[in-house]
């Protein structure tokens, strides 16, 4: 399966950004990895008119199509300003916004109704993991956030251990090689034989430097980068690792 390296820019970038975002989809001519960029709402218009070869994502959608909720933006409307999959349940969501398995999973629904891929994410606390209540905690999250009908087209999930984001940390190999096992495994029983071909995307501290050996675990099928996404010479560094 080809592999997709995915780039969360968080609430960073302006329109002087876009100059990244060029040089990434200029690289990104005949490589055989897919990649994209979830750029901050305003830009992802933009990003998109200005890319041929890489998907242009958002980092979160309401789960109506529309409706009066003030500040809110649907699955819908970032589809049709380009955006190609969205983020849903990302940690930082999970904790500035108190997202819960039930509203990401709402959302995730949300994403498929509208016709887009939902990146949907998972992970652990630094107490879980101590706790050894990591695979549990997957576990209850897969069960709780992932739609009724999972295919590798609406669906990706990200792996993404709370505290290895925007830390440096990175788990073992093993670590990271239990956890992804765990999720096909899951995956596999819950939605049958085409769940092998959902992506299971790696997330957390993922730069030039660690990607490839990341890259070479099984059921790892890409990363979903934070920090190095944001300038095009250190993602580009990741993509080359994947293809
Ligand atoms: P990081 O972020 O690569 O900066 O650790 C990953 C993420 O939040 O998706």
């Amino acid at each position: 399966m080809s592999k997709l390296v995915a780039g969360n820019w968080k609430m960073f970038g302006d329109q002087n950004m876009l100059s990244e975002i060029k040089v990434i989809d200029q690289y990104c001519h005949k490589i055989d990895c897919e990649v994209a960029i979830c750029p901050p709402f305003q830009l992802i218009l933009s990003a998109h008119q200005q890319t041929k070869n890489i998907k242009i994502g958002a980092q979160n959608c309401h789960i109506n199509a529309n409706g009066p909720h003030t500040g809110e933006v649907s699955a819908e409307m970032l589809i049709d300003v380009g955006a190609e999959l969205i983020l849903v349940g990302h940690s930082e969501r999970r904790q500035d916004n108190n997202e819960t398995n039930k509203i990401i999973k709402q959302k995730a629904e949300a994403v498929q109704r509208a016709g887009a891929t939902a990146v949907v994410c998972i992970g652990e606390t630094l107490e879980e993991r101590k706790a050894d209540r990591t695979l549990q905690v997957l576990q209850e999250q897969m069960l709780n956030c992932l739609p009724k009908n999972v295919n590798p087209k609406n669906t990706v999930v990200a792996y993404e251990p709370v505290w290895a984001i925007g830390t440096g940390l990175v788990p073992e190999i093993d670590q990271i090689r239990s956890a992804h096992s765990f999720i096909r495994g899951f995956l596999a029983s819950t939605f049958g034989a085409e769940a092998h071909n959902v992506k299971i995307l790696y997330g957390g501290s993922v730069k030039g430097s660690n990607a490839r050996e990341i890259f070479s675990i099984s059921n790892v099928n890409g990363a979903l980068v934070g920090g190095a996404s944001l300038k095009s010479s250190d993602f580009i560094e990741i993509i080359k690792a994947a293809s």
